[in-house]
Formats: structure tokens, C-alpha cells, sequence
């Protein structure tokens, strides 16, 4: 399907006589391109969920016990009320005071070089069209920009071990990460809350022999997270219940926007349950070394402004006309198209999705780091 893409579009394209025509009907059914987001989060054979492992997730993810200075969490760059990211271009970490835009590095200079994107549907990130792929077998399309890590367990310890986002300038006399994951691993082991929720979420006893295990490692704080970032899906949306065959869900004007923004291109990459086929493209100039990006998921867009890996958009009608006099990427579109498709993207929209703040955590220092 992927590599008869383009030539369908090539061969519409240049069958189409003005641009008005883009809106006026879709060249496929739309399953075709996309498909609603399952509305369960999807967990993997090696971290199934339970109520305990998500519920010591948060508070981790909250909790700037894990970074080397104690005041950076990940909620500092990913925060529920910032869409679950952090409103600015580059984050600011290790050191850094304030939230969003405020959040300044008060010199310290640790500033990423990518902008942090949201942790908004991680559970689904690389499902394709068949959605009904869910369950052990699926294995997510990879993490990051430029896809480096394959699960989202293995993503976990990334952000930890970074001088720049959490590790600061703590611990120095640690160089190896492995070394350094470990000693705040032992940190967490001083809080007996911890250990104690570590112990209701992971098992204890050796199964084979009955020896008692740890259940305070690298490992299992991967896993906790991971497991609690699957929780933040956003599929109660106007969009899925269209394509679940609701077709009062978009108004005219928003389905004229759909059907341009499949007949003009976008969903030659924009597409699935994500709106992103979670491959590396070169659509413009990239920063830090890199030559291509991933696609981005275009779920609950307006939420997660500035957009790009560079942030380099500061709104959605700005990202969306980056594409204008674009026949390179074999997109097709005029000015006056881009309204039309930036209403089709609200409907990708919900206000309904987990966004709390837990009230204490077990450490006592500051929830989501030091952002007031
Ligand atoms: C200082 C800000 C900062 C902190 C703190 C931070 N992140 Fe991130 N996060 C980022 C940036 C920037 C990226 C993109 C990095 C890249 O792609 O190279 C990212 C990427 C991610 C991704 C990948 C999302 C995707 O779609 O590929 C996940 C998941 C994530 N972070 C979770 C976490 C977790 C869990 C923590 C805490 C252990 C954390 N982050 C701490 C800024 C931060
Ligand atoms: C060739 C593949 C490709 C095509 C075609 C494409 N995009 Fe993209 N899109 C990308 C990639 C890759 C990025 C990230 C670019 C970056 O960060 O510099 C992106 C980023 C975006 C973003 C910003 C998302 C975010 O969270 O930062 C929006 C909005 C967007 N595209 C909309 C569209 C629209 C509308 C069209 C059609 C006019 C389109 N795209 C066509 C691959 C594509």
C-alpha cells in the first residue's frame, strides 16, 4: 500500500483541473488512510498492565527524585496542562526554574537542541491501519525524532541519564549511566513508600526458586513509567467516531478539509490511527545533525503547540503552510486550502483525557520539579 501511494496521488494530481476540486470528493474510501484509535491503551507481552504499576508510574513521572539535582521531573518538559508537553521550541532541564514559556535556565545553559513532543497516545505510536493488531503482538514504530529507541521501556532511562533534560551536574564522580541509573535507584530504596508501592507492583519472590527478589531496579522504573504514560490516549474524538461510521461527527466544511488533505498529499505520510506513518522524511531544513525526522502525530494538535522538531511553528496555520509550493513532497495545495484542512485538524481535538496532577509524592520535593 505504502509504495502504490504515490502514484495514486500522481495520477490525481495531475487529473485535477483547479484546486477547488481538491475538497470535492476523496479519491479512496477513507480506511483506506486512516482508522479510528482503539480507545484501550495497548501494552506489551513484556509489561502488562496493573493498577499498581501505573499508579507508581505517576508518581515517578512527577517526582524530581529522579534527576541527579532533584528539580526536573518529567512532567517539567511533559506537563498535563501544557498538553502533556511544554509550550516552548526547547526545553530547558537540569537547573532550569519555571513552567512553559516562563521556565527559564537561570544560566546553567541545558537547553535541548529538539523540541520535546508530547506524551499524548505514546501507547499507539507506530500502530498502522489495522488496529484490531492489538495485544502481544504489537510492536511499537520507535521513539524519539529520529526513532532511536524501540519501546517506550527503553526510552524511559534516556531522559534520566541526560546531562542537559534530568541528570544535571549531581553525582559527577558517576561517568557510567549504568553506574549512575543505580544510584538513583538507591535513592528511591531510602523512601520506604516507594519501596513499599515497587513491591506491590512488581513481583518479590524469585518464581522458580522463592528467593526474594528486588523489586526496586532500573528495570522496573522503566517499566512503571512506561506503563503510566500508556495511560494518556486521546481517541474519544469527532474524528474516530467519523471513521467509526458516524457521518453526521464532521460538518461539511470539516469533511472538505479531510478530503484535501488527502487529495492535496498529507496523508501520504499523515496517516493511520496516529495521522503519522512514523518513518523518517526530510521536509525541511533539520537541525543538530540529523537529515530527516519523524513524522509527528497530528492527534490533539492544538494542544501541543509550538510545532516541529525545531519548533519552529508557532501555530497550526503557520506548521500547516509550511507546505505551500511543496511539489517535492508531491503535496498540492493552494492558500485558500489551508483553512479548510486546519479545521479537518481540530476534529482530531478532545478535551477528554487523563490530565491530573497527583496531590503528594513520596520523595516530599517538588511535584513536576521546581516550575513555580
Ligand atoms: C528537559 C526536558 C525533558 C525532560 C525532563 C524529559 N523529557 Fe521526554 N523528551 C524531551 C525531549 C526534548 C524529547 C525529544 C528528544 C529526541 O527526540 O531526541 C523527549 C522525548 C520523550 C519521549 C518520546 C516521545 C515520542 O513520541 O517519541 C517520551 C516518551 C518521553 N520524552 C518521556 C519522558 C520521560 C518518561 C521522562 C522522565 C524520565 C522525560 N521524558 C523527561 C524533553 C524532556
Ligand atoms: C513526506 C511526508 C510528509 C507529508 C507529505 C506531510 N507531512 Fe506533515 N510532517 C512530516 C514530518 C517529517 C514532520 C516533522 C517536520 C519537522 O519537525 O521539521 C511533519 C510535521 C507536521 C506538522 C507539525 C506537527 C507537530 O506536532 O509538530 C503538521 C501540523 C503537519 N505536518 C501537517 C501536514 C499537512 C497539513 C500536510 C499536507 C499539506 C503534511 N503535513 C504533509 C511529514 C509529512
Amino acid at each position: 500500500m505504502r509504495i502504490l501511494l504515490p502514484l495514486i496521488f500522481a495520477v490525481f494530481i495531475t487529473g485535477c483541473e483547479d484546486a477547488n476540486e481538491l475538497g470535492s470528493t476523496p479519491t479512496q474510501p477513507y480506511s483506506d488512510f486512516f482508522s479510528a484509535l482503539p480507545n484501550e491503551p495497548i501494552y506489551p507481552a513484556n509489561n502488562p498492565y496493573s493498577e499498581d504499576k501505573e499508579a507508581l508510574g505517576e508518581l515517578l513521572f512527577f517526582d524530581p527524585i529522579l534527576s541527579g539535582e532533584q528539580d526536573v521531573a518529567c512532567a517539567t518538559c511533559h506537563h498535563p496542562d501544557l498538553g502533556w508537553a511544554d509550550a516552548r521550541p526547547f526545553s530547558i532541564g537540569a537547573g532550569g526554574v519555571g513552567l512553559g514559556p516562563d521556565r527559564d535556565d537561570q544560566n546553567r545553559g541545558n537547553i535541548t537542541p529538539i523540541h520535546s513532543p508530547t506524551i499524548m497516545n505514546v501507547a499507539f505510536t507506530g500502530l498502522g491501519l489495522e488496529t484490531d493488531m492489538i495485544g502481544d503482538d504489537f510492536v511499537s514504530g520507535g521513539y524519539f525524532w529520529d526513532l532511536r529507541a524501540d519501546t517506550l521501556e527503553q526510552q524511559a532511562v534516556g531522559p534520566i541519564v541526560n546531562p542537559i533534560e534530568m541528570r544535571g551536574d549531581a553525582l559527577p564522580e558517576i561517568e557510567d549511566d549504568k553506574e549512575y541509573l543505580k544510584a538513583i535507584v538507591e535513592r528511591l530504596k531510602d523512601i520506604p513508600e516507594y519501596v513499599d508501592l515497587f513491591d506491590a507492583a512488581f513481583i518479590t519472590l524469585d518464581p522458580v526458586t522463592f528467593a526474594p527478589i528486588d523489586s526496586v531496579t532500573t528495570d522496573n522504573l522503566a517499566k512503571a513509567l512506561a506503563t503510566f504514560q500508556r495511560r494518556v490516549i486521546t481517541s474519544d474524538t469527532r474524528f474516530d467516531d467519523f471513521i467509526r461510521g458516524d457521518t453526521n461527527a464532521l460538518t461539511n466544511n470539516e469533511i472538505t478539509g479531510l478530503n484535501k488533505f488527502i487529495n492535496g498529499g498529507c496523508a501520504r505520510c499523515h496517516s493511520g490511527p496516529m495521522l503519522s506513518d512514523n518513518l523518517i522524511h526530510e521536509t525541511q531544513p533539520i537541525l543538530i545533525g540529523l537529515t530527516a525526522v519523524r513524522t509527528p502525530s497530528l492527534r490533539n494538535i492544538t494542544k501541543t503547540a509550538p510545532y516541529m522538531h525545531n519548533g519552529s511553528s508557532p501555530s497550526l496555520r503557520h506548521a500547516i503552510a509550511v507546505y505551500e509550493d511543496r511539489e517535492d513532497l508531491q503535496v498540492n495545495l493552494e492558500d485558500e486550502d489551508f483553512a479548510d484542512i486546519e479545521l479537518f485538524l481540530r476534529t482530531l481535538d478532545t478535551d477528554n483525557f487523563y490530565r491530573e496532577i497527583p496531590e503528594s509524592i513520596p520523595s516530599s520535593l517538588t511535584i513536576a520539579g521546581e516550575i513555580h
